[in-house]
């Protein structure tokens, strides 16, 4: 099979490739130039026509979402830039931002003429201080070159772009977090309905849309959808409800491999593809004993679930919440199963913002009763006791305003289901984990 041509990524190694120059010279520009040239409209639907999805996580139709914003309102509409990128293991936004800052521009430019807004805020991720200093001067560049402005590349159309760097939460990049981070409030997620596209930032019609899928946008406007939906993969047949899965996708690779990284691929590679021929294979000649294919809200894989496609549709068959984010995540056969799942509960713990029973007191009492296993202390009704928290606390019932939730509570169900007998053995062998757990018995 020929080597996938990279899209997404074809700048970035290229000396000084953030530099607008340089942009312009390969082209840059030229996209939103013919965009200027249709009608919002007719962008608008050929976005929602090539199936984009969003690569944000939720994989919501990007085009679709769109079209959602109210017909005859007077506006102001306003595109957010969700690039408060924090799923642990998930850097694909970083690198775009880094080494391609005007991919995402244009794209962003793109969508505001598509959705007839003249305002776009781009909430940064606030550990992410290179890209905010890239972006920073790469907005600059657009200014002074009327690529930004009153009257962009001379077409008339008026937009502006914020940064805006993030508050350093992980619920800020929940998109109603994130609006009201941007009204200068805590990030409390909102309940939904109303979407943003109806009621979002300052209560006006918003779309949130990631940096990935932005980037997207621009190569669908100049490629056409055909090219766009050569690559990935589409509906399986007879499953009315999967959308397909199309164009080129950024996966990122962490954890226990030879060579992390991000890739670019296209929708529907493998996870064993992505381990051992592009990230070079699990380290020190060990053997995967899980994974996790999307970020760790999305659970997890065992060893011999890892030739299923990394598609919207793959993980989801293998008991995983979905595809999220494509961050893949190895754990060796070295590491304990028990030591990864605190890891994650406490993460969501410390990042749970508080709001709904379920999720402030569910994740809390998951990582102390997986504290007490660390401990030595453990029994083996807390593995009942796990589950049975983690199934409490689902949005799907209606018990939660945002999926965070959800996202705690999977990698629990995961890992007791698909590693039940290791819990059971670390218990019965009392136990202790290597590093200090603060637990007072
Ligand atoms: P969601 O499925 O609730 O919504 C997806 C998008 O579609 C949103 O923009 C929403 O406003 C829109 N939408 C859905 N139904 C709509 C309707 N009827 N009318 C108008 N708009 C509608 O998912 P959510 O909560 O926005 O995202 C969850 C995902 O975020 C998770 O799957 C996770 O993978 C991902 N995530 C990504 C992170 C990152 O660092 N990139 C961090 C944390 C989570
Ligand atoms: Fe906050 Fe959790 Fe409720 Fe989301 S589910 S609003 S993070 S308490």
């Amino acid at each position: 099979m020929p080597a996938f041509e990279p899209v997404l990524l074809a700048r970035v190694n290229k000396p000084n490739s953030a530099a607008l120059e340089g942009y312009r010279a390969d082209g840059g520009y030229e996209t939103l130039k013919k965009a200027l040239g249709m009608s919002p409209a007719e962008v608008t639907d050929l976005v929602k026509n090539s199936g984009l999805r969003g690569r944000g996580g939720a994989g919501f139709p990007t085009g679709l979402k769109w079209t959602f914003l109210p017909k005859d309102h007077p506006g102001p509409v306003y595109l957010c830039i969700n690039a408060d990128e924090s799923e642990p293991g998930t850097f694909n936004n970083r690198i775009l931002m880094e080494y391609d800052p005007h991919q995402l521009i244009e794209g962003i430019a793109i969508a505001c003429y598509a959705i007839k807004s003249n305002r776009a805020y781009l909430y940064l991720r606030y550990e992410y201080g290179k890209s905010y200093r890239v972006l920073e001067k790469a907005i600059q560049e657009c200014y002074a070159a009327g690529i930004l402005g009153d009257n962009v590349l001379g077409q008339g159309f008026q937009l502006d772009i914020v940064l805006h760097r993030g508050a350093g939460a992980y619920i800020c990049g929940e998109e109603t977090g994130l609006i009201e981070s941007l009204e200068g409030k805590r990030a409390w997620p909102r309940i939904k309905p109303p979407f943003p596209a109806i009621e979002g930032l300052f209560r006006k019609p918003t779309i949130v849309n990631n940096v990935e899928t932005l980037c997207c946008v621009t190569h669908i406007v100049n490629r056409g959808i055909e090219w766009f939906k050569s690559i990935g993969i589409p509906p399986e047949s007879g499953n009315p409800r999967d959308a397909g899965s199309y164009g080129p996708k950024l996966y990122t690779v962490a954890g226990h491999v030879n060579n992390p990284g991000c890739f670019e691929l296209p929708m529907g590679v493998t996870a064993r593809e992505l381990i051992d021929v592009h990230a070079g294979g699990v380290w020190k000649g060990r053997k995967a004993k899980a994974v996790v294919p999307g970020g760790i809200s999305m659970g997890f894989f065992s060893a011999d679930e890892l030739d299923t496609p990394l598609d919207f549709a793959g993980p989801g068959k293998r008991g995983c919440l979905g595809l999220g984010t494509a961050a893949v995540v190895v754990v060796d056969d070295q590491t304990s199963m028990v030591d990864v799942l605190y890891n994650c509960c406490r993460f969501f713990s410390h990042e749970s913002c508080g709001q709904c029973t379920p999720c402030r007191e569910g994740t809390a009492w998951m990582t102390k009763i997986l504290e007490r296993i660390r401990a030595g202390h453990g029994r083996l009704e807390d593995l009942d006791l796990l589950m049975e928290v983690a199934s409490s606390m689902g949005i799907i019932p209606g018990t939660t305003i945002c999926g965070l939730s959800d996202g705690a509570a999977w990698p629990v169900k995961n890992a007791l289901t698909k590693f039940r007998p290791e819990f059971e053995e670390y218990i019965k062998s009392g136990r202790k984990s290597v590093d200090p757990v603060h637990y007072a018995h």
